[in-house]
């Protein structure tokens, strides 16, 4: 089974140094606000994915006044035992796995996938359409390493082009510069439209029954996809949208620009639904990424990060029934009040102090 033992802290966030041991199932994490719980999850993103799953700079996990933190990690795996480490020093992040050390970090994800499930969440669906793209990104990057390639490429491309698209005035002839950069630039939004094609397809037919079931069969759940332009169109978008990106100074069509609808019984949802209907609707499209997963037969582990104790015992039953139970799961909460006593009763408690923490075992 697939498991992250121990992990040591160093320099992270509210951390200056610290150790932590789990449970290869299911973990609970406790304390009070500010105590440390999101980081320690935090901390757990970073030795998968490499970057926190908020939505903050790389440089904010840095301990204040530091210019270093690394994440040490022993993990359970198919092999036997791996070790994992993940460090940045405010300019380059650098991973080892066991002795082997990373040149690029879309050479080491992949590893093992992480779902989480976070207050934010609900952002995916209310937020601005910036949002949206992360989670595209995010997740379709932990399971397809060309969809990163193909996006670090693009970003570059972007970069390039907008720069250039700042410092020319309006051209009336052919610009050898521009239609380079164009055909860079069209090639990589070609391949990242079909995969987000593909990705919000498949993710679709598998949140419908989820969020009908959440919902006890009241709501339909449907995720469109909403490019900006088509594979077959970005051409034509390119010339038609150049004199208007040099007065812009900017690029203004491509992937870039993408979004993705979320409809309830056929209505808009960040329009139209309830406060309550639009965290149903988030809990299922993460359960539906958790199954994606799963049906690829990755590694995985999921982080509940102060989602639990907000639903009812029912509806806590009910999400955790969903995910799978061998999995490992972290849950961090405030309280375990209001957490089923089936679920404290299985779980590894870990009590926060601030750097000061107990662990429990039941
Ligand atoms: N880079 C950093 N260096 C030092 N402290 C930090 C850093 N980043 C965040 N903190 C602080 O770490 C503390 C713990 O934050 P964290 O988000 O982990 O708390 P939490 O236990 O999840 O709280 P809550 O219950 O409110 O969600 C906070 O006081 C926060 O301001
Ligand atoms: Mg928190």
């Amino acid at each position: 089974m697939f498991y992250i033992q121990k992990i040591e802290l160093n320099q992270f966030r509210c951390y200056k140094k610290a150790v932590f041991t789990f449970s290869p199932t299911k973990n609970i994490i406790y304390g009070d606000n500010a105590s440390g719980k999101t980081s320690l999850v935090e901390a757990i993103h970073c030795v998968g994915i490499g970057k926190t799953f908020k939505n903050a700079k790389d440089s904010d996990l840095i301990h204040k006044n530091n210019n270093f933190m690394s994440v040490g990690a022993i993990v359970s795996d198919a092999e036997g035992e791996t070790k994992v480490l993940f460090a940045y020093d405010g300019k380059s992040k650098q991973v080892t796995k066991d002795t082997k050390a990373y040149k690029k970090l879309s050479e080491y994800l992949g590893y093992f996938n992480i779902v989480v499930f976070s207050p934010d969440d609900l952002e995916l669906i209310k937020g601005a359409p910036g949002e949206r793209r992360r989670f595209l990104d995010v997740n379709i990057a932990q399971i397809d390493v060309h969809y990163l390639n193909s996006l670090i490429r693009l970003k570059k491309i972007l970069k390039e082009r907008n720069e250039y698209l700042k410092t020319q005035e309006i051209l009336k002839t052919k610009d050898v510069l521009l239609e380079t950069l164009n055909e860079s630039l069209i090639e990589q939004s070609k391949i990242i439209i079909k995969k987000r094609e593909d990705f919000i397809l498949e993710l679709n037919s598998l949140v419908q029954t989820i969020n009908m079931q959440l919902s006890l069969q009241k709501e339909k759940l449907e995720i469109i996809y909403d490019p900006n332009c088509t594979p077959e169109n970005l051409q034509e978008k390119a010339r038609e949208r150049q004199n208007y990106d040099f007065i812009m100074h900017q690029t203004t069509w491509g992937p870039s620009r993408d979004d993705v609808t979320f409809l309830i019984n056929g209505s808009n949802a960040s329009v139209y639904s309830s406060q309550g209907q639009i965290r149903t609707a988030s809990l299922s499209v993460k359960l539906a990424l958790a199954e994606m997963f799963i049906r690829r037969g990755n590694n995985m582990i999921v982080i509940l990060d102060d989602v639990l104790s907000e639903l009812d015992v029912s509806r806590q039953n009910e999400v955790l029934k969903m995910l799978d139970p061998t999995k490992q799961t972290f849950i961090t909460t405030t309280s375990i009040e209001h957490i089923s006593q089936d679920l404290l009763n299985n779980s590894k408690l870990i009590q926060i102090r601030g750097e000061s923490y107990e662990q429990i075992n039941r």
